[in-house]
């Protein structure tokens, strides 16, 4: 696939709690690499694989939740015509300059008819993963530390109009739709959740219909293989991290998964697995009667939490 557009998730900005706790569970247990601090009292991470300066930044907060997301495009020309684009859509975009985040360039900012603000940028500072880019190994010991996911993979967001940013992200933003999950028949909800890809991922952002909008389901961090993510099973219970669900495999997707909360309440996932979509494939649809299995495929279970705990 060529790769043109949108790329990827580039950065989220996450309000924590206790800003030393968090620093202490994303550096050393989740096993991110700390890239800065700021003036305003926030701290940069990526995982250890990531080239671009950040893809995880902790914005001390008296609330959990999300502050934005962001994508990188490809290139300043893109980030202009999509600036273009998403304004025609009759959506309201502001700049945010240069430097406001470290290393990284303009943004472009809106808010999702989700509410979520979501942000477009096409530079990020590259600090690269620590290994040359001529006859690296593949990974490096030092950056062997917690649970060591090796990117920031995709975002499951939570709130009302599914079917706008569904419009948006396919119509605008050139996304493709993988999965769906449809609401009960009589609801006249034709799909309460979208997984949307910019890539030959199964998805790179997800949405499910909720009543409060700009709330956070999870953030996700890619895991090389199921048995890291096994073992990163066994560093949660190390360190006494509540642990939502799992370890299990989703139907949907047939991503491996664990899913456990961070110091503050956020829900992260470790993942693996799942499969290489095209753009021209058709969507798989899970009807409510069969999404127990779609998010938990070996016990068919609805878990209760997951269902209804967000930030
Ligand atoms: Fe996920």
């Amino acid at each position: 696939m060529a790769m043109t557009g949108v790329l990827r998730p580039g950065h989220a900005q996450l309000r924590v709690l206790d800003l030393e706790k968090s620093i202490t569970f994303y550096r050393d247990i989740l096993g991110l690499v700390e890239t800065g601090r700021d003036d305003r009292g926030r701290v940069y991470f990526k995982c250890w694989d990531e080239r671009d300066h950040s893809s995880l930044i902790l914005s001390p907060s008296d609330s959990a939740g999300i502050d934005f997301i962001g994508f990188k495009v490809l290139d300043a020309a893109t980030l202009d015509q999509l600036e273009r684009d998403v304004r025609a859509f009759g959506i309201a975009t502001e700049r945010v300059p240069a430097g406001d985040l470290l290393e990284t360039g303009e943004r472009v900012r809106f808010r999702l008819p989700s509410g979520h603000l979501f942000e477009l940028y096409a530079e990020k500072t590259k600090v690269g993963n620590g290994l040359p880019s001529v006859n690296p190994p593949p990974w490096s010991m030092d950056a062997d530390r917690g649970m060591a996911p090796i990117r920031f993979d995709h975002c499951l967001l939570y709130g009302p109009n599914v079917q706008a940013n569904k419009d948006l992200f396919l119509k605008v933003l050139g996304f493709h739709l993988v999965e769906r999950i449809l609401g009960p028949t009589e609801a006249g909800e034709p799909e309460i959740g979208i997984f949307l890809s910019c890539s030959h991922k199964t998805h790179d952002i997800a949405f499910v219909e909720y009543e409060e909008p700009g709330k956070l389901h999870h953030l996700s961090f890619r895991m090389p293989t199921w048995e890291r993510v096994l073992r990163a099973g066994d560093i949660m219970g190390m360190n006494r991290v509540p642990i939502d669900i799992g370890p299990t495999r989703h139907g949907v997707t047939r991503g491996e998964t664990i899913y456990a909360w961070d110091p503050s309440g956020n829900r992260f996932e470790t993942f693996a697995g799942g499969y290489e979509p095209y753009p021209d494939g058709d969507p798989i649809t899970w009807t409510f009667e069969g999404f127990p299995h779609g998010l938990d495929y070996p016990q068919g279970k609805l878990h209760e939490s997951f269902m209804t705990v967000v930030t």
